[in-house]
């Protein structure tokens, strides 16, 4: 194919805040009394705040008010926030720079399409924030992954058309997103979970812009 853009996932895609972000959620599900394991955070990977406290609540049977909700959605995000204070460049995950550098050199845009409201705070973090083409994340779409929306922005703001399009993703969620967004999906992470992308890499840096351009 012959690619015109590629949208990268960032929670876990480009650096390892997905961690984070399952331990600040695992505490909050333990202050509710809410059983939440690394398998559940495998559902949640890619799906929005609310979604996602949702999601837990109804492991039990449970909802709440709206000002509840707010609440405990502040708790969660105070604490990742804290998680991820000593953040900076150190952590942009091996292989990103040069696959960022060779995208360029190649005319490739590049875009980020994230379900957080935290992505642009994170990528300045991350030092690469001036090397998007553009930024679509939670904070300007209505609907989560698996939803399509949040790839279809990244794709409109590139000014490029989904077939010419690569997404990359670490979440069941996003793989979903990628493939109702009508690009082509490529998985970061564990084959077996991500059977729904093309092709799948155990990390960022084994992505090989020679296969993607052979699909
Ligand atoms: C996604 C993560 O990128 O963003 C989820 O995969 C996270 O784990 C979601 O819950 C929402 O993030 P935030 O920063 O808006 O709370
Ligand atoms: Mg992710």
């Amino acid at each position: 194919m012959q690619i015109r853009a590629i949208i990268f996932d960032l929670d876990g895609v480009l650096t390892d805040t997905a961690h984070y972000h399952f331990q600040a959620w695992q505490a909050l599900a333990h202050d509710l009394s809410i059983p939440f394991t690394e398998q559940d955070n495998e559902q949640l990977k890619g799906v929005d705040r609310l979604g996602s406290l949702r999601w837990i609540l109804q492991k039990v049977g449970r909802t709440l008010s709206e000002a509840e909700e707010t609440r405990l959605m502040q708790q969660k995000n105070e604490h990742y926030l804290k998680l991820i204070e000593h953040m900076g460049t150190k952590d942009l995950f091996p292989g990103v720079q040069s696959l960022f550098t060779e995208l360029k050199q190649l005319n490739i845009k590049i875009g980020l399409a994230s379900a957080s409201k935290n992505a642009g705070m994170v990528v300045e973090r991350l030092g690469i924030a001036a090397q998007f083409d553009f930024i679509a994340d939670a904070n300007y779409v209505k609907n989560s992954k698996p939803d399509p929306e949040v790839f279809l922005l990244a794709a409109k703001g590139l000014g490029v058309t989904p077939e010419y399009c690569i997404g990359v993703e670490d979440a069941v969620a996003g793989i979903e997103a990628i493939n109702r967004a009508g690009m082509r999906a490529i998985g970061i992470g564990d084959k077996e979970l991500l059977s729904d992308a093309l092709i799948v890499y155990p990390s960022i840096d084994a992505l090989n812009l020679a296969d993607l351009q052979a699909l």
